[in-house]
């Protein structure tokens, strides 16, 4: 699969065994919403379609017999050694009913050909919770390797306390 600049309208077929893989685009709207149970939030229409026209994200749907049944998202990173990008898998999750049939190995697979096909450097995913078998073993499974011991998350988190119109804009400091 080929990186598509600007978004893709529509989605792009990856084919890959019984499952077929496909990149949404920005009018891939209704397919997430067919997989509502796996998200931690609702999803807001505008947010979904603005994240799927970037050109930096890449949202995976795997399908069997022509419904969405998982899903994974990354974003390309710029790194400043190199031109070669980084890909950062955000999330992957597979209905409940269609765990252990391969559907989380077909995505990953996907992700990493895309990756290769588009001269990345690397990809890497976090996992913040080392109970969780599943995707330790989907992981290594598809040939990811640990390079830190303890396999943690910090996360920051960044409150709203104003409402956005109250916020001063951001200016840069006067130089001394
Ligand atoms: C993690 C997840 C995406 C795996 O998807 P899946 O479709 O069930 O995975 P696959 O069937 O492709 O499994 C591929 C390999 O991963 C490993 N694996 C997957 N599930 C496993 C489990 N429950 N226990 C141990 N190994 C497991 C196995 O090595 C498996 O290969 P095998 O079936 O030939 O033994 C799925 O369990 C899921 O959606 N979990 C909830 C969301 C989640 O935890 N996401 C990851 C957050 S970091």
């Amino acid at each position: 699969m080929r990186a598509r600049r600007g978004g893709a309208a529509r989605p792009t077929a990856m084919p890959v065994g019984s499952v077929q893989v496909m990149r949404l685009g920005a009018g891939g709207i209704g397919d997430l919403l067919a997989l509502t149970e796996l998200f931690d939030h609702p999803l807001d229409k505008v947010a979904a379609r603005e994240y799927l026209a970037r050109p930096e994200n890449l949202l995976l749907v795997a399908y069997r017999s022509g419904r969405p049944v998982g899903y994974l998202r990354g974003t390309a990173l710029r790194q400043l050694h190199t031109r070669r990008p980084q890909m950062f898998l955000y999330e992957i999750a597979v209905l409940p009913r269609h765990q252990r049939q391969g559907v989380g190995r077909t995505l990953v697979e996907a992700l990493l050909a895309y990756c290769r096909t588009n001269d990345f450097e690397e990809a890497f995913v976090l996992t913040d919770d080392p109970a969780n078998v599943a995707a330790h073993g989907l992981y290594l499974a598809t040939g990811g390797v640990t390079e830190t011991v303890g396999e943690r998350m910090y996360v920051y988190r960044f409150p709203r306390e104003r409402s956005p119109a109250d916020r001063e804009p951001l200016r840069p400091r006067p130089r001394r």
